[in-house]
């Protein structure tokens, strides 16, 4: 196979974490960049292109696929312009800022007969995929609570993150990465309801906090949860705190961190305390929040993904080829949005909302 000849839209950011992974990736060869600020342009790697102009790039003959890493506002018209000048396209996350937008993006794709994708890249965090295997492997029985939360310490949202006419925000920015972790998780069932708030805690004009309440057809309750100001005196390693917790009728696992760590604890002795019998703890018999008594929980190791984010650029170069499905998908993107459209709803009202039925 030759390699998928890449440009990227926008060297900030995100621009420079495509440059340095797809610079070694097998099966890619990064092209160039094009960026509004001339200025972003100066520290592209030696020997890669820095066009004039977007414009430029996209009508560049030895440009297969185009990567958009601009802000959020321009991934609508950019998409656009890619595919009608005939490039297959990886468009940053969120995919566009409305549904109408989405749904224009996908007609113009469809028409230009381009390949068109997201970078979800999320999907191979380490601990999530960790998560998603203990789900998948039934090992915690009926689960009926799943929550995934993340929270920052410093309050710092910064640059165009912080005005709304922008595309700001954090449901824009990491929410449609822990909507769409879940969603991929529950795969294959409907959201019935969701209840949600969303605040702005210290930022004037776009959200800092969420929860987000989804109940699925499956019977299982997701809680997402994000803060930008938890403000603690922790002071652990990081500049975050990162949780998962799965909770199922014959046990729980708890994960921390990104590079998680965490337990299985499960049980199946203790179901014999159901229903109406003495529960009997190490403490003596006693009700619900007594210690389990010796040895009646199992404490195993979490099933460890070691996954990695230049996996998605492994998937995008066998799909390209034909050798496998792209793992994300635009009707799965455009789902999230229609999401956040009715998290929006029952921010605004107070009122839980009717999602999929
Ligand atoms: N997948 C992820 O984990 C992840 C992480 C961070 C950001 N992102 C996404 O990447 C995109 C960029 O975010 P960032 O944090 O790198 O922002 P950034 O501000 O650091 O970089 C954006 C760059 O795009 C340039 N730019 C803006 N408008 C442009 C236009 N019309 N044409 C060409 N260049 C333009 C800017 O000058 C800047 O250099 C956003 O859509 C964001 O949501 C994704």
């Amino acid at each position: 196979m030759k390699d998928i000849r890449i440009a990227i839209i926008g060297h900030g950011f995100m621009g420079h974490e495509h440059e340095t992974m797809l610079l070694k990736q097998p099966g890619f060869k990064l092209v160039g960049f094009s960026d509004v600020d001339p200025e972003q342009l100066e520290d592209v790697a030696e020997g890669l292109k820095r066009y004039a102009s977007n414009e430029e790039l996209i009508a560049d003959p030895d440009v297969d696929v185009v990567l958009i890493a601009a802000n959020n506002i321009y991934h609508h018209d950019l998409v656009c312009q890619a595919a009608r000048a005939g490039k297959d396209i990886i468009c940053e996350k969120p995919i566009a800022m409305s549904l109408e937008e989405i749904d224009d993006m996908v007609k113009v794709t469809e028409e230009c007969g381009v390949k068109f994708t997201i970078h979800h890249q999320r999907r191979f965090d380490p601990d999530f995929r960790t998560m998603k295997n203990v789900y998948d492997s039934g090992t915690l029985g009926d689960v009926y609570s799943i929550k995934s939360s993340l929270y920052g310490h410093n309050g710092n949202m910064h640059d165009w993150h912080v005005h709304i006419d922008q595309g700001g925000g954090m449901l824009l920015d990491w929410g449609v990465h822990l909507i769409d972790q879940v969603l991929w998780m529950m795969e294959g069932h409907k959201v019935v309801s969701l209840y949600a708030d969303i605040r702005n805690v210290i930022n004037f004009e776009v959200d800092d906090y969420f929860k987000i309440l989804m109940k699925f057809d499956n019977n299982v309750l997701a809680e997402i949860e994000l803060g930008t100001y938890y403000l603690t005196d922790k002071n652990d390693e990081h500049w975050f705190e990162r949780h998962w917790m799965i909770s199922g009728n014959k046990g729980s696992a708890y994960e921390d961190g990104f590079w998680p760590q965490g337990k299985i604890v499960r049980t199946t002795s203790l179901l014999k305390n159901a229903g109406d019998k003495r529960t009997m703890t190490a403490a003596g018999p006693t009700r619900s929040f007594g210690p389990p008594a010796e040895g009646k929980l199992a404490v195993e190791e979490l099933p460890m993904a070691g996954t990695t984010h230049d996996m998605f650029f492994e998937n995008y170069r066998k799909a390209y080829w034909g050798e496998e499905e792209f793992l994300v998908k635009i009707p799965e993107c455009r789902r999230v949005f229609a999401l956040m459209d009715a998290v929006r709803e029952s921010g605004r009202t107070g009122k839980s909302i009717a999602f999929e039925e």
